[in-house]
């Protein structure tokens, strides 16, 4: 889709919200630079405790760096996996395939991360991810939290490698790109809640429409 269609479909928020879905399949090409700077601007928007704005932002476009980058992480990710909770098969299956790219072959990466220490830090980066997302999902463009590559991220010879500092953690790692072809919705359940209290009436049981 060119520049001018993309920005003449521009979503609004609930819409946006409604919209998002984590793409996981991308036209070959890259974001211009001024696209990426006005996701970070969106980015910064979010809430920041104590307004420390805690974020800085690593930005990924080389396409054999993002490949490198993903096979550093796989068996990183699969040890973390056999740590924590056993794999499926399936899931086995994908990481251990030498063709698949866990940063869906998408053409820009952005880590969302901090180089400060604090009890908000990662709910403030978390929130800006999601201004991000929202706001590539705005523009028309795909993005996906790519968890799965944090274990390679943060080891010092990844750092190194991307010219990011030591004492930098990343927290949100987030491909962004051009959809190729739809992606489906996943399902959501209704909102949980646990207790309303209404004025005057104190509480009563809400039951989900
Ligand atoms: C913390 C976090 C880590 C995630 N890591 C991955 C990942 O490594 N690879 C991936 O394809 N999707 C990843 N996702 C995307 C989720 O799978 C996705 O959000 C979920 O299935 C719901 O689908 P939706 O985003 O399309 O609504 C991650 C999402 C979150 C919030």
């Amino acid at each position: 889709m060119a520049e001018a269609d993309r920005k003449n479909r521009e979503l609004s928020v609930f819409q946006a919200i409604l919209a998002r879905r984590s793409v996981r399949t991308y036209e070959p090409r890259t974001l211009d630079i001024t696209t990426v700077q006005t996701l970070l601007e969106a980015a910064v928007r979010a809430p920041t405790a104590m307004h420390e704005e805690p974020w800085s932002f690593v930005v990924v476009q080389d396409k054999s760096a993002l490949k490198r980058l993903s096979d550093d992480a796989k068996p990183l990710f699969i040890e973390r996996l056999l740590h924590a909770e056993p794999p499926t098969p399936r899931v086995l299956h994908t990481f251990n395939h030498p063709d698949f790219n866990i940063f869906h072959e998408a053409g820009t990466l952005i880590i969302i991360g901090t180089k400060m220490s604090g009890s908000f830090v990662e709910a403030d980066c978390w929130l800006a991810a999601e201004n991000l997302m929202l706001a590539a999902c705005a523009m028309g463009l795909g993005s996906c939290v790519v968890g799965s590559s944090l274990s390679a991220l943060n080891t010092p010879a990844v750092k190194a490698a991307l010219g990011i500092p030591a004492e930098f953690k990343a927290i949100a790692p987030i491909v962004v790109g051009v959809p190729r072809g739809k992606s489906v919705a996943t399902p959501r359940k209704k909102p949980q809640v646990l207790s309303w209290m209404f004025p005057n009436v104190g509480v009563r049981d809400v039951h989900p429409s």
